[in-house]
């Protein structure tokens, strides 16, 4: 890979969570507008990203086509468009025959696809997994990663097998990012089936990273899916949601309307301090250290010494935590960072309430039920 992408989770948007098939390039383009105007992009939104039935046919040549009725000026256009906004342009294909809309998939055309979708300006790719009979994912996707690398432009990865075939093993070199689970559903600890679909709440998708923390890291990532902030769930759980997938280590892939957003979801995702926790440069994802009762906490090691903290009411009632620093000597065997908050005393904010306090007093706090404290800790000189 060493392509220089994904140094840190990708940010940006993404046409599924709202608009399934439903799409076009003016949707597209007024998305790019709201983005910049919004100041979604200033927060560091870059990727716009078209998912699945963008899709016309292939031509005789079996060269694939936009569908002339919803992209009637071409994907080249819409990259420009895009482009001119100082934002980048995503597409989906899929590993099988057919996506899974239905639409024209990449098998047989992986190499034909990729440099069709360089010559028309696409930055990042989404790779689905429907109809896929017949192929292994590791060798489906090492093709497409060979593909997109031989077409000559930087084009990000992006895995969506759902982690149903393990892609932490085999993926890093492979991907940017990939799928862990099924798809997300904007509801809190609830499994939503239709048929053959189903899809899943906030904290299953978030018990469902047990054990992947190591996996990640700058250029490959776990993907919890894309974010459903601002899609049905209560503020509370809104700012728990985007705290988690900011503490993972997740890409921050917005699925909400963002030409037109309730204040309250800009001001979740456009929270500096939060993103700023995802962003880290050092790339480690966060761990659970401690659950009592409702309430979990997790850490993230951060650049520079310092630390996020994560402090999570999964319950439906509020609960009161009483935290005692001095008790706790962090220890992370992967990043091999500690934090002794007794002997070394931190300083930390809330990044959503800004309220600030130091590791010396006991953290007390009434944290409302589906809620969440997000600190961010900084040694005290
Ligand atoms: C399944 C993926 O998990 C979704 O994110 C979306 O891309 C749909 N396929 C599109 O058909």
């Amino acid at each position: 890979k060493f392509d220089g992408l994904a140094a840190t989770p990708q940010m940006g948007w993404n046409s599924w969570n709202t608009f399934a098939c439903d799409i076009n390039e003016q949707l597209i383009r007024d998305t790019a507008d709201a983005m910049v105007k919004s100041g979604l992009k200033d927060a560091g939104y870059t990727y716009v990203n078209i998912d699945d039935c963008w899709h016309g046919k292939r031509d005789n040549k079996g060269v694939i086509h936009p569908d002339p009725a919803r992209f009637p000026s071409g994907m080249k256009a819409l990259a420009d468009y895009v482009h001119g906004r100082g934002l980048k342009l995503g597409i989906y294909s899929d590993a099988g025959a057919t996506t899974c809309g239905g639409k024209p998939g990449s098998r047989g055309h992986e190499y034909q696809d990729a440099i069709t979708y360089a010559e028309w300006g696409i930055d990042y790719i989404k790779y689905d997994w429907c109809d896929t009979k017949g192929l292994t994912s590791a060798g489906a996707y090492t093709t497409m990663r060979d593909a997109i690398r031989s077409a000559g432009r930087p084009m990000l990865f992006s895995i969506c097998e759902w982690g149903d075939t393990r892609p932490w093993e085999w993926a890093k070199d492979v991907g940017h990012s990939w799928r862990t689970t099924g798809d997300i559903y904007p509801c809190w600890d609830c499994e939503f089936s239709q048929g053959s679909f189903s899809a899943w709440g906030v904290l299953r998708i978030l018990d469902k990273q047990a054990g992947l923390r190591q996996h990640a890291g700058p250029g490959h990532w776990n993907d919890m899916d894309m974010l459903v902030v601002g899609k049905g769930l209560s503020e509370d759980e809104d700012k728990s949601h985007f705290s988690a997938w900011a503490m993972l280590a997740s890409p921050l892939i917005l699925g909400n309307d963002v030409r037109s957003m309730p204040a309250a979801t800009h001001r979740i995702l456009t929270n500096a301090g939060a993103i700023a926790i995802n962003q880290d440069k050092l790339g480690v994802s966060a761990w659970r250290f401690l659950q009592a009762g409702d309430i979990e906490y997790w850490a993230k090691p951060l650049a520079g010494d310092e630390w996020a903290l994560m402090v999570m009411n999964r319950g439906a009632q509020a609960v009161p935590v009483s935290f005692d620093w001095a008790a706790y000597h962090i220890n992370d065997d992967l990043s091999k960072r500690t934090a002794d908050f007794k002997t070394k005393p931190y300083a930390w904010t809330d990044v959503w309430t800004g309220k600030t306090g130091d590791t010396t007093r006991k953290l007390e706090a009434k944290v409302p039920s589906h809620g969440t404290l997000l600190l961010r800790l900084k040694l005290k000189t």
